[in-house]
């Protein structure tokens, strides 16, 4: 009896009054990164004497396994809202909006999804019609063009550049690529990255940007990841000389550096993630679309989770900042008195990309519950509804 009456107690003080039993899953809002795509730079030939290995696409490009790997993405996430009772059958398509940024790799991850979530259920996918423009919604810019805003940007992103230190990475970087044989050393003459020094982009109407050593590594490293996700045989993943954890650690805290300097900016992100933040509360406000999935880039997930101020979290089994195909998944749960906010991270591991691991709920991809600071967090990962919209601010 006493057992049984602690145990009872224990449950009611970690679910700090929330009967998780009678919650139901009301409304989901996934704002996505594209999958595996080709690596963003296709000109580094002159970074390295070795050949790089070819690609079968342009680069950008959603790649085939991409297209699988988002797939298996869709079908896990369906399973999921089918056992929650969220979902049964083919949705209505006025209960679901899959909304894609106009690059050829967003559209065709929204169609992976839904041909794999939804399949035979004639949902389609929109984005604007002229795909030549980025999506404003997705655009990560700066929209405050006064020269005050600017500057206030460029010292933050000035004093993160004097903070970061990539020495060890970048000696690990051009080791591997054998940089003193290389066009860049020879011809150019730079032949240690950390000889050179980033410095900050900042064009009216463009994203925050970088040039020198830290522009030049993250488009190297994101050519091995890539390589690495799209399942390559080891020898043409850096020509097989990233072999250990610690390296692959060394090759990330680039891609890391990068994405912290040009988009988690107390400065700049709620300007930068302003339209896209307006249009997610647009549709928790209207109760509707059922579920929504927004497909963009890594940006745009860095952008609106530093706007939104969420606590620092840790993504397990991954080298990327925000991994590819990963999704942000804001759901409202309601029961008989109140409505709540839980926010997962759900992510695939390197290992379930790489190896093509087919996922359900029984093998599942990471979910990481993330909190705000501006709305307080019960040990289950339930915040107050309430307090959520309170943070609409735009
Ligand atoms: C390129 O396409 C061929 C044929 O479809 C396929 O076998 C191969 O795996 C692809 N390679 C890459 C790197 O995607
Ligand atoms: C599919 O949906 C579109 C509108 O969303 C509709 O015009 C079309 O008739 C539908 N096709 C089928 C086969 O139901
Ligand atoms: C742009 O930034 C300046 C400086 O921070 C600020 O005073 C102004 O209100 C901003 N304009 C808009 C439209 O937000
Ligand atoms: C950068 O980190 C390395 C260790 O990785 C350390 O030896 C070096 O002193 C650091 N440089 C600065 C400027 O802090
Ligand atoms: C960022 O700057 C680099 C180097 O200056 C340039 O090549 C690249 O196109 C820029 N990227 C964006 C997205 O503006
Ligand atoms: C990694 O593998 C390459 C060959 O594939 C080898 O030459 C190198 O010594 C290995 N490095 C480490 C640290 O094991
Ligand atoms: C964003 O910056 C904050 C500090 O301003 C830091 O605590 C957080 O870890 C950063 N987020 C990521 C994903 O790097």
């Amino acid at each position: 009896m006493a057992g049984k009456l602690i145990v009872f107690l224990c449950v009611i003080v970690i679910s700090q009054g929330v009967d998780i039993g009678s919650l139901k899953l009301d409304q989901v809002l996934i704002l996505s990164r594209h999958n595996v795509r080709t690596p963003l730079m296709d000109t580094l030939e002159k970074y390295t004497p070795k050949q790089w290995p070819k690609w079968n696409d342009t680069s950008g490009m959603l790649t085939e396994k991409g297209a699988l790997l988002e797939g298996y993405m869709g079908k896990y996430i369906y399973d999921w809202l089918d056992n929650e009772g969220f979902m049964e059958g083919c949705p209505e398509q006025k209960d679901v909006l899959i909304y894609a940024n106009t690059k050829a790799r967003t559209i065709d991850t929204a169609q992976a999804f839904v041909d794999s979530a939804f399949k035979n259920c004639n949902i389609t996918v929109r984005h604007l019609d002229d795909l030549t423009v980025f999506d404003p919604i997705f655009f990560p810019i700066v929209h405050n063009t006064t020269e005050v805003f600017r500057n206030k940007i460029s010292e933050e992103m000035t004093a993160l550049i004097k903070k970061m230190n990539l020495t060890e990475s970048y000696t690990e970087l051009q080791k591997i690529l054998q940089i003193q044989d290389a066009d860049i050393c020879k011809s150019l003459y730079l032949c240690d990255l950390n000889a050179a020094q980033t410095e900050v982009v900042l064009e009216v109407g463009e994203e925050p940007n970088v040039s020198g050593p830290l522009f030049i590594g993250n488009a190297i490293v994101d050519s091995f990841i890539m390589s690495y996700y799209e399942g390559m045989p080891l020898e043409d993943v850096a020509w097989g000389l990233i072999n250990t954890t610690e390296q692959w650690e060394l090759m990330a805290k680039i891609s890391k550096e990068n994405q912290n300097l040009r988009f988690n900016l107390t400065s700049g992100a709620k300007d930068i993630a302003g339209p896209l933040i307006k249009y997610m509360f647009n549709i928790f406000e209207d109760k509707s679309p059922k579920f929504s999935m927004l497909v963009g880039h890594d940006s745009n997930l860095n952008s609106v989770i530093s706007a939104l101020e969420f606590k620092p979290f840790e993504l397990p089994e991954q080298f990327e900042p925000f991994p590819i195909g990963g999704k942000l998944v804001f759901q409202k749960f309601v029961d008989s008195t109140n409505q709540y906010l839980k926010i997962e991270y759900v992510y695939p591991s390197t290992n379930q990309l790489r190896n093509a691991e087919v996922l359900c709920l029984a093998h599942p991809p990471k979910r990481v519950v993330l909190e705000l600071k501006g709305c307080k967090t019960d040990s289950n990962g339930f915040c107050l509804w309430s307090d959520f919209m309170k943070l609409n601010v735009y």
